[in-house]
């Protein structure tokens, strides 16, 4: 790890209490003046982190962190699990290392530099605020499966947040997690296979926990866990292992049985059931009503010529009026 994001995740450990903390305390505990303290701080808030200074008090986080534990992680998960607290990307990670890897590696990270989602667009990624997860997972069936596998995750992704006590969370497809029509956390499937043999896939999810409300530079509506239930706290680590527990067991029966255990829980879940959208297929533009997906993960549509499925990773979904 480089040395000035050390100095910089020790001085979080100190801050993640909530509490003032002097310039003068927090120089002497890592043995640095305050204005070399003052530089680091000013660092971490390019990490998308709010730190208050106030004269004769020292700095504070705009609220408490509730840091990853690797530890605790690699001891209560079946899978083998990577913390690094700052990345370019999780899902990149793993991508680059994939002939390293066992399937079911989980790569773990409190910040992003380069978060993104689909078609390369940005994955906003404040420290400590979400949870973002990638795993890898070696396919046998191929690529032709891995289009389903996608919505699986998905439907996962909710059952384990409903373990939890969280309700009401659904899907859009092909696999953003929607709270009241709002994106509450977003998964991005990526591969790495030659065509006939087993795919190579890494899945990523950035959830939303805490983020704040001025996070502007997102141009849709969103939501975040504790805007679902503020009065719980959310134990980040609990979240990270039922998460991952939840993903192994459904991609194992994934592999085992396929797609047509997981239609009438993806439909149970999807957020547009029953709506009228439209889908977006480059410059083409096709309008119905969501009925259901099929045995492949394609998106079934209801319109006047019958019900068609649609299906691939170019499309995207949206209400009609939007
Ligand atoms: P699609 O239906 O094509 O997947 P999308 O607009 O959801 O459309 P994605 O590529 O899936 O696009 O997701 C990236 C988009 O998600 C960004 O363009 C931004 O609008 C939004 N976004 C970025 N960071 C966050 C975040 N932390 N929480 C919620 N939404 C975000
Ligand atoms: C989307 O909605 O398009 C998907 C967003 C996926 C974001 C996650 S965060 C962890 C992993 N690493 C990334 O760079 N992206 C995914």
């Amino acid at each position: 790890m480089r040395k000035e994001h050390r100095v910089k995740l020790h001085l979080l450990s100190k801050l993640a209490d909530g509490d003032f903390h002097s310039g003068e305390a927090l120089g002497q505990e890592l043995g640095m003046s305050r204005a070399a303290i003052a530089k680091h701080i000013n660092g971490i808030q390019e990490w998308g982190l709010d730190i208050y200074r106030i004269q004769g008090r020292g700095y504070q986080l705009a609220q408490p962190l509730y840091l990853l534990d690797e530890a605790r992680l690699q001891a209560q998960s079946m899978a083998s699990v990577e913390l690094i607290p700052v990345i370019d990307s999780t899902n990149q990670y793993l991508l680059n290392r994939i002939g390293e890897l066992e399937s079911g590696h989980v790569c773990l990270a409190e910040y992003q530099s380069q978060g993104r989602g689909r078609r390369g667009r940005q994955w906003f990624s404040p420290f400590g605020a979400n949870l973002y997860m990638s795993m890898y997972w070696k396919l046998d069936a191929g690529m032709a499966a891995a289009m389903g596998l996608s919505l699986v995750v998905g439907i996962a992704a909710v059952e384990a947040l409903e373990s939890l006590g969280i309700q009401g969370v659904k899907l859009k497809w092909p696999n953003d997690v929607y709270y009241q029509d709002k994106k509450l956390a977003g998964i991005l499937v990526e591969m790495s296979g030659q065509a006939g043999g087993a795919a190579h896939l890494v899945i990523g999810m950035g959830l939303n926990i805490l983020m704040q409300e001025s996070k502007d530079s997102i141009d849709q509506p969103w939501t975040a866990l504790n805007q679902i239930d503020s009065a719980t706290p959310i134990d980040r680590n609990q979240l990270a292992l039922t998460l991952m527990r939840s993903w192994q067991q459904a991609l194992k029966e994934y592999e085992l049985c396929g797609m047509p255990g997981f239609v009438e829980r993806w439909n149970r879940l999807d957020n547009f059931r029953g709506r009228q959208v439209k889908l977006l297929m480059g410059a083409r533009e096709v309008y119905g009503e969501v009925v259901g997906i099929d045995n492949q993960g394609g998106v079934l549509l209801s319109s006047a010529n019958g019900v068609q499925s649609y299906l691939g990773g170019e499309i995207s979904l949206r209400p009609v009026d939007k």
